[in-house]
């Protein structure tokens, strides 16, 4: 079964804390840098004591040498899975593999699920990119390359990725969306089932959990749903 990692985006590390408290049986969790900042590495030492697989997302993109770096701290602190930008190229992904020496996973950031194809080619400067499928590919070609572990795509993406990556990498989706919910800032968003039908292995859900009045009923009713 895929698992679903719940997006701790909350404003506190306490809000976080109290936050699990009310979720029992959730395994995986995501410390963005929102979190991370309030509650540092003592909070991802406490999620670990607690017994959840961390998955830290600060979405690193800077120099190979700073990037290796920062996967060590990540590696020496327990982290489980941590994301590298793909548009940081093959050599600061190698250097990110390299220095996590399996101790940890590294997925590689494709395309942010907030962007659609006009607001993407404004932003890497190729005015028009007709087709972000394309683009996605080929950043998942750098993340093979460089031998990544993993890759964070939406949805419609995964069969595309899958081809690159091969069947054994993970398949990280954010934007998941629950039947009638909105899709707010997400241009390319999915509901829990078509996900995993799609092929991913990790569902990342935050707002549609963490906002709800009984966030436990929704982590349950997501749970039912990928049975
Ligand atoms: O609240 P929501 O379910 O939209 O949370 C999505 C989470 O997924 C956020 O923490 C966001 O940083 C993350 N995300 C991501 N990669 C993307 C898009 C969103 O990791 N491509």
């Amino acid at each position: 079964m895929a698992e679903i990692v719940v997006a701790l985006d909350t404003s506190t590390a306490a809000d976080a804390l109290r936050l699990l408290d009310r979720l029992p049986g959730v395994n995986w969790v995501k410390v963005g840098p929102v979190v991370f900042l309030d509650g540092g590495p003592a909070l991802v030492r406490e999620l670990k004591a607690r017994g959840h697989k961390v998955f830290l997302d600060m979405k690193w993109h800077d120099i190979p040498r700073t990037v290796a770096g920062a996967v060590e701290a990540a590696a020496r602190l327990g982290v489980d899975l941590a994301t590298v930008h793909a548009l940081g190229g093959e050599a600061m992904l190698r250097a990110a593999r390299e220095a996590a020496r399996g101790r940890l996973r590294l997925a590689a950031v494709s395309v942010l699920t907030s962007h659609d194809e006009e607001s993407y080619g404004a932003a890497v400067g190729a005015g028009e990119v007709r087709d972000l499928r394309a683009e996605v590919e080929r950043l998942a070609g750098i993340a093979a390359r460089a031998g990544l572990d993993a890759v964070v795509c939406s949805a419609s993406e995964v069969d595309l990725v899958r081809r690159v990556m091969g069947s054994g990498s993970w398949f990280v989706v954010p934007g998941i969306r629950l039947g009638g919910s909105g899709r707010e800032d997400h241009a390319r968003s999915a509901e829990p089932r078509r996900a995993v039908e799609a092929g991913a292995t990790h569902l990342v859900i935050g707002r549609p959990i963490i906002e709800a009045p009984d966030p436990l009923s929704v982590y349950q009713r997501v749970c039912r749903e990928l049975l």
